[in-house]
């Protein structure tokens, strides 16, 4: 038989209902399509931080790299370690260090959520860049606590960075409607954003049959408000994608129905699949978090290992369960009655 080793990194708060609960699906939904999933757990969290001084071992990105991928739940504990050391001790080089470059969000309302929007035909996939830009930790502070202090947090785009996730993008809009909409703020950023729009340019004739738009942030905030149903495929650097991931949530219906996978398009080192939230520590410990995230986003894992009628499973039993009124309001219901609905709606 088949069997795919995962490594299970459940982390802070609610991480670790929600990823409890996808992987008592993932288990069902393998066992029903005759294939083994290994889990290995690893405690690397803010309490493991409190333990031993470091989120995880030195050898954790060594030890991560021998699994088939790795399901993660949220990391951020901010009462017990500020939010930069945990997330730039265990989250983020976990992205980098394997150049999980693609950062692959979907928003779509599930049957029976119905969210904020008047509008709920949208399908709208988002591809954040995941390794470098906003995000690439270079900067600094000088005279520290004085009137004269400055920060400096500096943004690094590379050609080879901006250039493989447009072409992602422009592959996945490709498979989709063949719309890309490509996100930036030329306007007011005139060195990284303008040399995203000429990547984008220089590209485009490449995809003959991709009509790609380019949009500023801030219009694109707007649109996907007012006009989501007019959006496809919408790529954007890592901060920008970032927000913009959380306004797609909303606009789904709230945080536990947002699903993510931190793509290594060339499989050269394991894919990481997270829901979009994180810790939570206003509901932690109440038992009330949303798993519909974390589960649909072990079924990104399955889908890109290849399992896709196991995937297609846990998604139509997700559906099934919204669709029978059951974690269509976010709150009401309780992690463990959601999750045991989407177990009996796999069989
Ligand atoms: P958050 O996503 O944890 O929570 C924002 C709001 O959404 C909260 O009111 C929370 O209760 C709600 N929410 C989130 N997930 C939910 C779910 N599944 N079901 C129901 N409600 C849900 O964002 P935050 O409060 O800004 O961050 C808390 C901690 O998590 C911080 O330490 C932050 O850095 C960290 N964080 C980690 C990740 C990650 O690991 N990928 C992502 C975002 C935030
Ligand atoms: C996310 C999170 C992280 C990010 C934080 C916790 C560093 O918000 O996965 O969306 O910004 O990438
Ligand atoms: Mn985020």
């Amino acid at each position: 038989m088949k069997s795919y080793r995962i490594a299970l990194v459940p982390g802070d708060g609610i991480g670790r209902d929600v990823t409890d609960a996808a992987w008592q699906v993932l288990e069902r939904a393998a066992r029903g399509a005759g294939f083994g999933l290994e889990g290995t757990a690893f405690p690397w969290s803010c309490a493991y931080y409190k333990e031993t001084g470091a989120m995880m071992p030195d050898d954790g990105i060594a030890t991560l790299r021998g699994f088939d991928s790795i399901l993660l739940g949220a990391v951020g504990w901010p009462a017990q370690v500020p939010d930069n050391v945990s997330l730039h001790g265990l989250l983020l080089p976990i992205r980098k260090a394997f150049v999980q470059y693609a950062n692959v969000r979907p928003h779509r309302l599930l049957p029976g959520v119905t969210g904020p929007l008047r509008k709920t035909d949208f399908d709208i996939l988002c591809i954040r860049e995941n390794t470098e830009g906003e995000y690439a930790g270079a900067g600094g502070r000088v005279h520290r606590g004085g009137p004269d202090e400055v920060a400096v947090e500096t943004s690094v785009f590379t050609r080879k960075g901006v250039e493989r996730i447009l072409r992602f993008g422009f592959e996945q809009a490709r498979r989709r409607t063949g719309r890309l909409a490509s996100v930036t703020k030329s306007n007011a950023q005139k060195y990284s954003m303008v040399f995203w729009d000429e990547v984008t340019e220089a590209l485009a004739p490449e995809y003959p049959d991709v009509t790609v738009t380019s949009y500023h942030i801030d219009a694109m905030a707007a649109r996907m408000v007012m006009a989501p149903e007019s959006l496809d495929v919408v790529v954007a650097s890592n901060l920008f994608g970032d927000i913009l991931t959380d306004l797609g949530a909303a606009i789904q219906g709230g945080l536990g129905y947002a699903a993510s996978a931190n793509l290594v398009p060339d499989r050269s080192a394991p894919s990481m699949f997270e829901p979009v939230h994180g810790s939570a520590p206003d509901i932690a410990h109440l038992g009330i978090a949303n798993p519909i995230a974390a589960i649909w986003s072990g079924a990104m894992m399955l889908e890109h290992l290849g399992e896709t009628a196991a995937a297609d499973a846990i998604m139509a039993a997700i559906s099934a369960t919204t669709a029978r009124g059951i974690g269509t309001v976010q709150g009401r219901e309780k992690t463990g009655e959601i999750t045991a609905a989407v177990l009996t709606a796999l069989g």
